[in-house]
């Protein structure tokens, strides 16, 4: 598609400002203000979204009978019982839009039974249903983009019973990044926003623009509640730097590294959908990750409170995928309510921490070895941030055993691996 030659020139451009302001030994976490706009007041996640989007498996090749049993499986995995309500149809469910009514329609041999009959089947499950559409002429699979029609095409959706839009922008004039250039992208997601509102169904609003023109700076001012900031990741761990998009899980980990103050409740920064589990079966392509990879995508998504999409087959997880997406005390770090994003506190020799304050005056802290070799780590609490002389009760996720009145964090590290620990202040 033209649209990767777009996307490489940007993220060449992402790379280059990453690499001035991404790599500092030590950012300081002082720096990190409170989240800065103001929250949509409609309610409307709260905390990160969670659930499962069809686009990293299946690509085009969706229809209705993949969509409930993917819901189904959503049930019957645990994965609904752990937070994940947001099933989401992504591209090229569309059949076209009627020449005469400009009304847009679903491809009836994918959807014989229609939208609104597997949104109802998507709600009778206890899930939400979410659909996608795009800003311009067209989607980036060439179907009919909702540019003119966003009021029809808004309250189409809301007759549907949609719960969640996600928006792109394909086919939209990609002008040199002037303010022109955001202006144009601002008024477009406004439009819409307003729409989704016009219908007083309560829509979360999943802005993706993939980042060249600053969303976090304007999503929530046209009524977004998650807005991407980077480019597709594909399944892999990290692709050489002059490639064009997609990108690998460790350049999304970068981009979004410098963005926290942007992120809280009602509107999210999106580093783009788990890959965990796809191991190079899917849609979207990249050669696979390694179990380790997965799980410190797992483990950051977490960490940035990023909304938490699964790309993979639900229907068919193994063991290993079943664990990294159901951990509990993951998740529940994800959910905290303080919705805070986790920023790079400490970086040497490729090793990190990172450091994500939770509720009730905890820390969420995760070590991690972006090098190519295995690696111990050690820090205490002034490299972290932390009052140096308080003591804290130490659990990693995923080991039962609490270390009390700890005063520093030990690692091992395999290369790409990531662990995580909460550290509770002792006799609090
Ligand atoms: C863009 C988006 C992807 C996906 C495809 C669909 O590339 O970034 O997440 O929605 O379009 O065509």
């Amino acid at each position: 598609m033209k649209l990767f030659d777009m996307k490489k020139t940007k993220l060449l451009a992402c790379i280059v400002a990453l690499t001035f302001v991404g790599f500092s030994c030590k950012e300081k976490a002082a720096e990190q203000p409170a989240n800065t706009t103001t929250a949509n007041s409609d309610g409307l996640a709260l905390t990160p979204p969670m659930g499962w989007n069809s686009w990293n498996v299946f690509g085009k090749n969706i229809n209705e009978q993949v969509i409930r049993e993917t819901a189904d499986a959503i049930v019957s995995s645990g994965l609904k019982d752990v937070g994940f309500e947001y099933v989401v149809i992504d591209d090229i469910w569309h059949g076209g839009r009627d020449s005469v009514t400009g009304q847009l329609y679903a491809d009836s041999v994918k959807f014989p039974s229609g939208i609104k009959a597997l949104a109802d089947y998507v709600h009778s499950k206890g899930l939400k249903f979410g659909i996608y559409s795009d800003a311009g002429t067209l989607t980036c699979g060439d179907m009919p983009g909702s540019y003119g029609y966003e009021e029809k095409d808004a309250a189409l959706f809301a007759s549907w019973g949609v719960d969640f839009l996600k928006y792109d922008y394909c086919y939209c004039p990609d002008l040199p990044s002037t303010n022109n250039d955001y202006k144009m992208a601002i008024d477009r997601y406004k439009v819409m926003g307003n729409a989704l509102k016009a219908t007083g169904r309560p829509i979360l609003y999943s802005i993706c623009e993939w980042g060249p023109r600053s969303p976090w700076l304007w999503g929530k001012e046209v009524g977004g509640h998650m807005w991407r900031t980077s480019y597709d990741v594909a399944d892999i761990w990290d692709m050489p730097r002059n490639e064009s998009s997609p990108i690998g899980i460790l350049t999304s980990i970068d981009v979004i590294a410098n963005l926290g103050r942007f992120s809280g409740p009602g509107g999210w920064n999106d580093p783009d959908m788990l890959v965990i589990g796809l191991k190079n079966s899917g849609f979207i392509k990249g050669g696979g990750c390694t179990e380790t990879e997965y799980r410190t995508q797992m483990n950051m998504w977490c960490m940035f409170s990023a909304p938490l999409m699964i790309g993979c087959d639900v229907r068919n997880m193994d063991t290993v995928t079943r664990s990294i997406l159901l951990n509990k005390e993951l998740i529940a770090i994800n959910q905290d309510k303080l919705g805070k994003q986790g920023f790079r506190v400490f970086s040497k020799n490729g090793l990190e921490a990172w450091k994500k304050p939770l509720s009730g005056d905890r820390y969420a802290i995760a070590l991690f070895n972006r090098g190519e070799e295995a690696k111990s780590m050690q820090v205490g609490w002034e490299e972290l941030e932390l009052d140096k002389a308080a003591q804290f009760n130490v659990k990693e996720i995923g080991d039962p055993a609490v270390k009390a009145n700890s005063q520093t964090i030990a690692a091992k590290l395999a290369p790409h691996q990531s662990r995580v620990f909460v550290l509770d202040k002792a006799g609090k």
